[in-house]
């Protein structure tokens, strides 16, 4: 067995960090044989609840896990680690603007990114999950100059797992069985979840979704809308955000970009935009990827029509102006 890598998680004792770190410690993201010390950070009014998911995490009696470190202090936090699973952030409360918002977790990614420059590893893989999780990435990427651009990252795997579910109880098949959905652009209603590449495995056959769903008009309409707002929906059932599936999906991408994707499959992550597919450059837009020795590549001369233009086109403006409101708040 290899020596244990260590692990930060922010926003530790928030509801997706209660489902995410069990995944972690069990082996879902590093594999089966690699010990890890998980670093739990959150902030000092959170330390009695986070004392309460450390004691949980010892009473799981997990072999991985070799060590579990609760703290408030970034320093403490970043020292070191390979792998960064940025949470934490501040919930939208009521009455609160989307820009009030913006306002006050950019502050948040521009410190970590701070921290990260100085203490991490110089390889570490950040994922940010904490919304406006692409904005937020960019952000705490240019505070880490001295990390590499392509180490920072944001989810948009639970769009993508939710597309994927959703192809898959059209057509009437096991989830595994669809592969190459892909979520363009950012963690928002502007996403574009594009099932026009997707594959469906029926029968031994492999088939184009379009082909196993011979409905054009759903995918472009019902599709791409219940995939926007399924957030939303979660929300107005459960009466709290997505968690579980949040937290699944942050296994998942994390897992992908250090163990590989599978030949023929790509996935969907927010990463610095290189003006593939005619994006806007400097912001973080999700692209399918394909990852081979922890590097991931942007899929490359996948056809785009006029419709998926358009909504590549929509998904971006929203990008730049949320770079713009974050610079514009960071300088204020
Ligand atoms: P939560 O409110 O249950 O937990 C957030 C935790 O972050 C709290 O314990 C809070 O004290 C902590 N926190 C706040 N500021 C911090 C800081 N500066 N350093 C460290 N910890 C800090 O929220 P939940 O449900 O766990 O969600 C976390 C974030 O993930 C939210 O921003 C949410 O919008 C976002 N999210 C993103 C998704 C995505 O697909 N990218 C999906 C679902 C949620």
């Amino acid at each position: 067995m290899s020596e244990p890598i260590k692990v930060v998680v922010t926003g530790a004792a928030g509801q997706i960090a209660y489902s995410l770190l069990y995944m972690i410690a069990k082996g879902d993201v590093f594999g089966p044989n690699q010990p890890l010390i998980l670093y739990l950070l959150d902030i000092p009014p959170m330390m009695g609840v986070l004392e309460g998911v450390v004691m949980e995490l010892a009473d799981c009696a997990i072999p991985l896990l070799h060590g579990v470190i609760p703290t408030d202090d970034p320093v403490v936090a970043f020292t070191d680690v390979s792998a960064a699973f940025l949470v934490g952030a501040m919930p939208r409360k009521q009455g609160m603007e989307r820009k009030d918002l913006l306002s006050a977790n950019v502050k948040i990614f521009k410190v970590q990114g701070e921290a990260l420059d100085k203490y991490a590893r110089k390889d570490v893989k950040v994922l940010v999950v904490g919304n406006p999780a692409n904005t937020n990435a960019l952000i705490c990427s240019k505070y880490a100059p001295s990390i590499p651009r392509e180490n920072f990252t944001a989810m948009t795997r639970l769009d993508q797992n939710r597309a994927q579910a959703q192809i898959a109880a059209k057509i009437g098949v096991p989830v595994g069985n669809v592969n190459n959905l892909i979520i363009w652009g950012n963690h928002s209603s502007t996403q574009f979840p594009d099932a026009s590449h997707a594959v469906v495995q029926i029968d031994s056959k492999q088939l184009k979704a379009t082909e196993a769903v011979k409905d054009d008009n759903w995918i472009r309409s019902t599709f791409v809308e219940t995939v926007q707002k399924r957030g939303a929906t979660v929300i107005a059932a459960r009466k709290m955000s997505s968690a579980m599936s949040a937290a699944k999906a942050a296994s998942d991408h994390m897992r992908d970009w250090f163990l590989g994707t599978a030949p023929g499959h790509f996935v969907s992550m927010g990463v610095v935009s290189d003006g593939s597919y005619g994006a806007p450059k400097d912001v973080v837009f999700s692209f399918p990827v394909t990852i081979k020795n922890g590097k991931w590549e942007i899929v490359q001369g996948l056809p785009i029509d006029d419709f998926a233009t358009k909504m590549l086109n929509i998904t971006g403006k929203e990008l730049e102006e949320e770079r713009l409101e974050a610079i514009a708040i960071i300088e204020a």
